[in-house]
């Protein structure tokens, strides 16, 4: 690379304050002098620095702002799976099952996150968190996509499949593509499973200066789950999901292991109802639970995360004594496609800029890698909520948190959301549906393979008067 590169490429970088991305170039080697050229050249380096401003006046205003907003979700686009009649119980799943098989339902699993809370290298989906099929989080995913499949076929006679979309990040690509190849689709149609990846962002210090993440590399994050709509545009999916007739789109997180894929019931409501966008909801289990309220601010919906409101708003009670900010969001959305196809093309860029402080490897000025213990930068983030304010009929739908709910966030040591209680979560709930359905005696751990049962249906004739002793999972004979 010759020294007019170089010098072009600092009075850019001069421009922005950012020169010191070239400190170490006398000492790059010529790949990477080109390496680091193009990744400078491919950042749009005054859309970032605008990014990084955009995100700090916009982080600074909302600390001391949400709590002279918030107010609850009004009770008439609510409704909860513990009151419902069982005219809607039937109604809700077959319209959802009929959506279903008439092919027009695609699922969006975000599985882009870097899972640094639970510790592992790899994409959260892979984790095992050792129940007696050794199932993973992304299997146990399939073969619920795989049951539902079945339920909707044995309900109208035929059925199309289920798209499922994976968004992924430059973190988990590759292991979650090889991942799923190596065992085979765990037995759907590989064309029906599509991987992409969403962007990233370059990774700042609290002043706004972009890290180095090697000498010759910048740091990256991905740009947070709101980089769903982006990515969505950008790699051909909204597209893709014309050309197959979509028109109901289930998104959700990869760590709840309880996660109603495709839910008929959450689709058929939100269809009922004629939403655009809906959104599951349990109630809170605590006040300090680390979940974001469903809510709305200034008079549009949205979701509030744990730390953007004061203790004080998050212990109000109604004269029920239940809180008032309850409404926990679990990361499960509906939308229609024309909405999602509506907010890519229009309201993407005017999506927030969130930041979260963390501790983010650098390059030290001595060109030696340092891992701080304590947050030394930022990573900016959009959420996939933050779209709720252009639906024009939004719904929340509430489930029970004992049927729907158990997140993996932490590793062991934490104890709360972490594998273990998830599996004790699970094994619980397959308990549950054992001796509804007849089963005389449940010992140890006893789970169900989803494709004998989504939801607690079909397990009557197989269970009844049978006495069940784990560890074992009921399957298919
Ligand atoms: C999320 C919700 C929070 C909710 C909680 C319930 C958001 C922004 N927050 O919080 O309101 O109460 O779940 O469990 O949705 N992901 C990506 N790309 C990224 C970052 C994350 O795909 O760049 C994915 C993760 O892989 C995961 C999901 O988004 O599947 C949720 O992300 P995570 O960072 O775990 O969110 P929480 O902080 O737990």
């Amino acid at each position: 690379m010759c020294n007019m590169i170089h010098s072009q490429l600092k009075s850019l970088l001069e421009k922005y304050h950012q020169e010191h991305l070239l400190q170490f170039w006398n000492e790059l080697s010529e790949n990477e002098k080109e390496y680091l050229f193009n990744d400078i050249m491919n950042l749009n380096i005054s859309e970032m620095i605008s990014q990084f401003n955009k995100a700090t006046a916009f982080n600074n205003n909302k600390k001391h702002l949400l709590d002279n907003k918030i107010k609850p979700i009004p009770t008439n686009v609510m409704e909860s799976i513990q009151n419902l009649l069982m005219d809607n119980v039937l109604l809700y799943e077959k319209l959802g099952l009929q959506e279903i098989a008439d092919g027009k339902v695609a699922v969006i699993l975000l599985a882009g996150g870097q899972g640094t809370r639970l510790g592992v290298d790899f994409p959260k989906g892979m984790y095992n968190i050792c129940l007696p099929s050794n199932r993973t989080l992304f299997e146990i995913q399939a073969l619920r996509i795989r049951s539902l499949q079945n339920l909707a076929k044995d309900k109208f006679g035929k059925s199309k499949d289920i798209t499922w979309y994976i968004m992924t990040s430059d973190a988990t690509h590759e292991l979650t593509v090889a991942y799923f190849e190596s065992n085979k689709y765990f037995g759907l149609n590989k064309n029906n499973i599509i991987a992409f990846k969403q962007n990233t962002m370059p990774c700042f210090t609290l002043d706004g200066k972009i890290i180095l993440d090697e000498k010759y590399r910048i740091s990256r994050a991905p740009d947070g789950n709101g980089g769903l709509y982006i990515a969505l545009k950008k790699e051909g999916i909204l597209i893709d999901m014309k050309k197959r007739g979509i028109n109901s789109v289930h998104v959700y997180s990869v760590d709840n292991v309880l996660v109603k894929v495709a839910d008929p019931m959450f689709l058929g409501f939100c269809i009922s109802r004629e939403a655009d966008c809906g959104v599951k909801a349990v109630i809170k289990r605590s006040v300090d639970e680390p979940v974001g309220i469903i809510c709305q601010i200034d008079g549009l919906y949205t979701v509030a995360e744990y730390s953007e409101i004061s203790t004080d708003t998050a212990k109000l009670r109604d004269n029920k004594g239940n809180l008032i900010f309850r409404s926990g969001n679990i990361c499960n959305h509906y939308f229609t496609l024309a909405f999602l196809n509506n907010i890519s093309e229009n309201y993407e860029k005017n999506l927030d800029l969130h930041i979260a402080n963390k501790k983010i490897p650098f390059i030290d000025k001595n060109g030696e890698k340092s891992k701080p213990n304590i947050p030394n930068g930022v990573k900016i983030e959009k959420f996939v909520f933050d779209v709720f304010k252009y639906s024009t009929k939004f719904v929340v739908w509430e489930v029970s948190r004992e049927d729907e709910f158990s997140a993996l966030k932490n590793s062991n040591i934490m104890k709360i959301d972490c594998p273990l209680t998830t599996r004790n979560d699970l094994l619980r709930l397959h308990k549950k549906w054992l001796l509804n359905s007849g089963a005389t005696r449940v010992e140890g751990d006893v789970e169900i393979c989803p494709l004998i049962s989504y939801g607690g249906e079909n397990l009557i004739e197989i269970v009844k008067n049978t006495s069940f002793e784990g560890p074992m999972c009921l399957k298919m004979p």
